[in-house]
């Protein structure tokens, strides 16, 4: 976790003001299921599945289970064709109730325990995820029933979240574990990267398909079971800031780079944050407020111990709405129900005098926020509510 001193929760877009009905709306949810709530909604889920099967025609997707674990989701996705990227045995447990398929899976985790591959292999699942010889070896007594992709790092300055310094063998070190794996008997059918979470340029992206792309066609001029599979990860952004973000710009230099892959290979991908993150609301209520020197301070029933987590653990800083539009805005901190003073959701904001009782939205809040939210205080999560 962060310090208390890197932590600044400061300017996002905030919303001052709404619609009559958008507020009877969450408000008649909070008086049917209490507060704090996260509102999943199916429908933009299905909306932003479609988006990313046009930004990326052809490419088969894994929602990575990560982002919110939730049986809606999967069942939502599910229905819709998705396949899915687990990491756990506890995310292979969450896809048992609907019956799918482990072929449908690829495993992900680099670094797994034999009970976790033993698991994975109940669950079906068949492709697994490595990036070192250890790893491979722990798969040698699977090696008849299973295929490997091997991941491969690109450090990434654009992305939020660099998942290439954790996890990732150097480009350079691909050729020499291919064979490896092959005078090990196991097949690798691919290569896999993850550039990083919320890139906010496909640069990174553009430049790991083509070095990869590169890396397949050389050992495939080596070895007679050739890849066949290339994993563009995730990392695919959303827009927090509200600055625009125009996918089918963002989308579009990836496109032209996964064209530029020899043809027989299969391209899957891992997005997590871009299906989950806009398909899910938080709404708390302001529970006390006090004035403290020039700051306007109110306490939610949600905060960064809670569903708001993402703000310290995935860096990001969700758009915020209130309903009360005054012309008057006072410098105001917004902060979470724990006793501990890293506690803040939003501080430095210029807000309109808010009541006792007035509800905080938070939107875009479905990526890495239940899925890391803690019970600190022994204070419960935010009940999560499937509204359409
Ligand atoms: C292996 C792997 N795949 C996919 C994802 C999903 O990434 P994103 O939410 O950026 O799309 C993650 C995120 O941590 C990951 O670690």
């Amino acid at each position: 976790m962060k310090s208390e001193a890197d932590y600044r929760p400061g300017p996002r877009p905030i919303t001052c003001g709404g619609r009559d009905e958008e507020r009877e709306f969450y408000e008649s949810l909070v008086a049917r299921h209490g507060s704090p709530l996260l509102l999943l909604s199916r429908s933009r889920l299905a909306r932003q599945y479609r988006a990313l099967q046009d930004y990326l025609p052809g490419v088969s997707l894994y929602y990575a289970i990560k982002a919110f674990p939730h049986p809606a989701v999967i069942e939502t996705l599910a229905g819709l064709g998705c396949h899915f990227d687990v990491a756990s045995e506890g995310e292979i447990d969450l896809l048992r109730p609907f019956r799918i398929s482990g072929r449908k899976t690829i495993h992900t985790h680099p670094v797994k325990k034999p009970e976790h591959i033993k698991a994975a292999l109940r669950g079906g699942s068949t492709t697994f995820v490595v990036d070192n010889l250890d790893e491979m070896k722990k798969l040698l007594p699977f090696r008849h029933r299973v295929g490997l992709l091997l991941r491969v790092g690109f450090r990434s300055d654009s992305a939020a979240v660099d998942l290439s310094r954790k996890f990732g063998c150097a480009p350079e070190q691909v050729e020499e574990l291919v064979l490896q794996a092959r005078d090990l008997g196991i097949h690798v059918r691919g290569l896999s990267f993850h550039v990083g979470s919320q890139s906010l340029s496909p640069q990174t992206h553009v430049e790991a398909i083509e070095h990869c792309g590169r890396l397949i066609e050389s050992i495939n001029r080596q070895v007679s079971n050739p890849l066949s599979v290339l994993d563009i990860g995730g990392g695919f952004p959303v827009d927090y800031a509200q600055e625009g973000l125009d996918h089918s710009v963002w989308f579009r230099p990836l496109r032209e780079a996964l064209a530029g892959l020899p043809e027989d290979v299969q391209i899957i991908a891992e997005p997590g944050r871009f299906l989950v993150a806009p398909a899910v609301t938080s709404v708390s209520t302001v529970s006390g407020k006090a004035r403290r020197g020039d700051y306007q301070w109110y306490y939610l029933d949600d905060g960064v111990y809670g569903s708001y987590s993402g703000q310290l653990f995935d860096h990001m800083l969700y758009p915020l709405q209130v309903f009360r539009d005054g012309e008057q805005r006072k410098p105001s901190i917004l902060a979470g129900p724990t006793c501990d003073s890293i506690d803040i959701v939003a501080e430095d904001v210029l807000l309109p005098e808010l009541e006792e009782g007035d509800l905080v939205i938070g939107h875009m809040m479905g990526a890495y926020t239940a899925a890391t939210s803690t019970r600190f205080n022994s204070i419960n999560a935010a009940r999560i509510v499937v509204v359409d």
